[in-house]
């Protein structure tokens, strides 16, 4: 049995494999429908962003078929309102506002680019359906970019020099010609992924406010702690976010669990899972979807190498072996080599920091939180000195980094990936 049938280390686009979050669904749902708002989803390293924000893509096409396996049927509305939508992924090198637009501007992704929504003389859209066997949420695909190329417009005027007035000019065109000409939808929707890495974020919200209107959303997605994090100048956005603020949580083991039940649906019951084993499961990957879908993936493996049908704890023991040695999940793996650099002593420290507890009471921000001075107690207990050459590479952007530290707060650091930290639990010692 092939194991990525049930499980899957990807982003999630397919409503039947995704589980939970009905609360943010429930969110989602209102702010894609309210004629004025912005959706702002953000969240830790790997808790699920990225899914959510592909469903709610799915959603502004009109396709609420996981809105009703998540059972909030009633609260579909008569006529949701219906987009046509561009997803964009940033990454580092976007360096301001500008950047972004230059970027979104030139986007030639044939499913997901802006650029592919422009009108232009002799392009060839067509409609396609992002997810197969559903038959609502149709969005427009570029077949043809046409003979004189991407770039001449003849709808849309790109004015030299001035990439602000170019991208009013494109979102005009195609709201015109596309959404309310060709499709008849009300509005577009622009997915902003990463949009954490953008380096200097200053202008962006008062940017994205000036052009929000009932034709034009914008949903951007990142890990942060909280608002003020993702979006610099929050405050000119804050009315437009009163629906749309999503923050995305670790899962509680009741959603972890039906990772498994959906699996074994998509295994068509040929792979099951013995309760304990999910239950053991969901406790260990701490509500990171990721990790659960990673030991899910490893168990079917082992499975089949001892041609089991039934994923038992013996099945679940020789998983978590393969992951105490170090060969069941390579990435995970080289992370993890990569921080301690063949120092005996800085292993120990990493998993001493992996392993401090939460202290009961802490508020929910300060959930995994690490304490140097609860380390340097824990080292001296095993004859270690030098925690303070052993911890800088921990912090050091070349291996990792592994950590970062609080700005707020002396000597507090937080692992900057949660999945690595439970990882090194998982790691032997
Ligand atoms: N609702 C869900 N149901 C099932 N699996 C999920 C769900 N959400 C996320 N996952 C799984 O968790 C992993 C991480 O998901 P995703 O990429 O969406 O997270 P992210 O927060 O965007 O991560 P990053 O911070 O790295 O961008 C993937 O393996 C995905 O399959
Ligand atoms: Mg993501």
């Amino acid at each position: 049995m092939d194991p990525e049938v049930g499980f899957t280390s990807d982003v999630i686009r397919d409503p039947a494999r995704f589980v939970g979050r009905t609360n943010q669904l429930t969110d989602c749902m209102k702010a894609v429908n309210a004629p004025l708002s912005l959706i702002a989803v953000y969240g830790k390293r790997g808790v699920g962003k990225s899914s959510l924000m592909r469903q709610v893509q799915q959603m502004a096409l009109g396709d609420y078929t996981l809105a009703k396996y998540a059972g909030l049927q009633g609260q579909i509305p008569q006529k949701p309102r219906k987009y046509l939508t561009t997803y964009y992924t940033c990454d580092s090198s976007i360096n301001g506002v500008e950047g972004l637009l230059r970027r979104l501007c030139n986007d030639q992704d044939g499913e997901d680019g802006l650029l592919r929504l422009v009108p232009n003389d002799g392009k060839e859209l067509v409609e396609f359906d992002r997810i197969k066997e559903v038959s609502a949420g149709a969005d427009l695909k570029v077949v043809n970019w046409g003979a004189k190329g991407i770039e001449s417009s003849k709808y849309a005027k790109t004015v030299e020099g001035d990439i602000v007035q170019t991208f009013r000019n494109y979102l005009s065109a195609i709201v015109t010609h596309q959404v309310k000409g060709k499709m008849k939808r009300d509005g577009l929707l622009i997915l902003l992924d990463e949009f954490d890495v953008i380096e200097n974020k200053s202008g962006i919200g008062s940017l994205i406010k000036s052009l929000s209107s009932a034709d034009v959303k914008f949903a951007i997605c990142g890990i942060a702690r909280d608002l003020t994090d993702l979006v610099e100048d929050h405050a000119s956005v804050e009315r437009l976010l009163e629906e749309g603020a999503i923050h995305v949580k670790a899962m509680i083991p009741a959603e972890t669990s039906q990772i498994f039940s959906t699996a074994e649906r998509l295994f068509k019951n040929e792979i099951v899972f013995d309760p304990d084993v999910v239950g053991k499961i969901s406790e260990l990957s701490g509500g990171y979807p990721y990790l659960a879908q990673l030991l899910g993936k490893e168990c079917v493996t082992v499975a089949n190498r001892l041609s089991v049908k039934l994923v038992d704890p013996t099945v679940l023991t020789e998983v978590l072996d393969d992951v105490r040695n170090g060969t069941a999940f390579p990435t995970l793996e080289s992370q993890y080599q990569r921080a301690i650099g063949e120092s005996e002593d800085r292993k120990i420290l990493l998993h001493f920091l992996a392993e401090q507890e939460d202290r009961a009471d802490i508020s929910a921000d300060e959930l995994g939180r690490v304490l140097v001075k609860r380390l340097r107690q824990d080292a001296k207990d095993v004859g270690i000195e030098w925690v303070d050459q052993l911890l800088p590479r921990l912090l050091d952007k070349k291996f990792g980094p592994a950590l970062f530290r609080l700005p707020e707060k002396q000597g507090v650091y937080e692992f900057v990936n949660p999945v690595f930290r439970l990882y090194v639990r998982l790691r032997n010692f």
